[in-house]
C-alpha cells in the first residue's frame, strides 16, 4: 500500500460520538507513526497506540455489556486479537526495532481499523440504534472473524507448578474457561492485555501481518 495522508474521512463516522471520536484519534496516531522518521519515539508511539486501542476497546465494551449486545463475544474476540498482534509487535520493536518498518506497521494499522470499524463496528452501532436486524451478517462475510466455540471441544489435565497460594486461583480461572461464555471471555481479554508472547512467536506473528 502506498503512503498516503491519514485515512479516517467522514465516510467512516458511525454516528456515536465517544466512538467516533477514539477512531479518529487512532487514524491521527497512524498518521503519526507514517510522518515521524524517529526510531526513538517509534518506541513511544507503539506504547501509546496499545493503551489507546485498549482504553477504546474498554469503551465498546462497556456499551455491549451495558446493552447486552448479543454479538458481544465475536467482537471481543477480534479487540483481543489485535491486542495480541500489538503487545507481538512491541516485544519484536524492543528486541529489534529494525524488523517493525513504521510504514508497514502504519498499513496494517489502517487496513485493520478501516476493516474494523465498517463491519463489527457499524454492526455494533446499528443495534445500539435498535437496527438489530441489520447486525446479522452473511456467514461468508464473518467467516474470516468467527468466533471460538462458547465451549472447548476437548478439555484436558495440564499439570503445572505454582506457588501453594495460588493453588485456589488456578483453580477458579481454569474453571471458568472450562465453562466458556461471558466469564471465559472475560478472562481471556484480561490475560491478552497484560501477557506478552515469547520473542519468537511474537516475530512470526509480526511477520504474518506487516506485509
Ligand atoms: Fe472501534
Ligand atoms: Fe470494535
Amino acid at each position: 500500500m502506498d503512503s498516503k495522508a491519514s485515512s479516517w474521512d467522514p465516510g467512516l463516522a458511525t454516528g456515536v460520538k465517544l466512538i467516533d471520536a477514539d477512531h479518529q484519534m487512532l487514524f491521527e496516531m497512524i498518521e503519526a507513526l507514517r510522518t515521524n522518521p524517529h526510531l526513538r519515539d517509534l518506541s513511544n508511539m507503539i506504547v501509546a497506540l496499545v493503551r489507546y486501542a485498549a482504553e477504546h476497546f474498554e469503551r465498546e465494551e462497556r456499551l455491549m455489556d451495558h446493552y447486552e449486545y448479543p454479538g458481544g463475544a465475536a467482537h471481543k474476540q477480534l479487540h483481543i486479537r489485535f491486542r495480541q498482534d500489538m503487545l507481538a509487535i512491541r516485544k519484536t520493536f524492543a528486541a529489534n526495532p529494525a524488523r517493525v518498518d513504521p510504514g508497514k506497521l502504519a498499513d496494517y494499522l489502517d487496513r485493520w481499523l478501516i476493516g474494523h470499524i465498517k463491519g463489527p463496528d457499524v454492526d455494533l452501532v446499528k443495534f445500539l440504534h435498535g437496527d438489530v436486524k441489520k447486525v446479522e451478517r452473511p456467514a461468508q462475510a464473518t467467516a474470516q472473524q468467527a468466533p471460538r466455540p462458547a465451549k472447548p471441544e476437548e478439555l484436558v489435565t495440564v499439570e503445572v507448578r505454582v506457588p501453594a497460594g495460588h493453588v485456589d486461583h488456578l483453580k477458579r480461572v481454569a474453571n471458568l474457561l472450562a465453562e466458556g461464555g461471558t466469564a471465559a471471555a472475560k478472562v481471556e481479554s484480561l490475560l491478552a492485555g497484560i501477557s506478552e508472547p515469547d520473542a519468537k512467536e511474537a516475530l512470526a506473528r509480526v511477520e504474518n501481518i506487516l506485509v
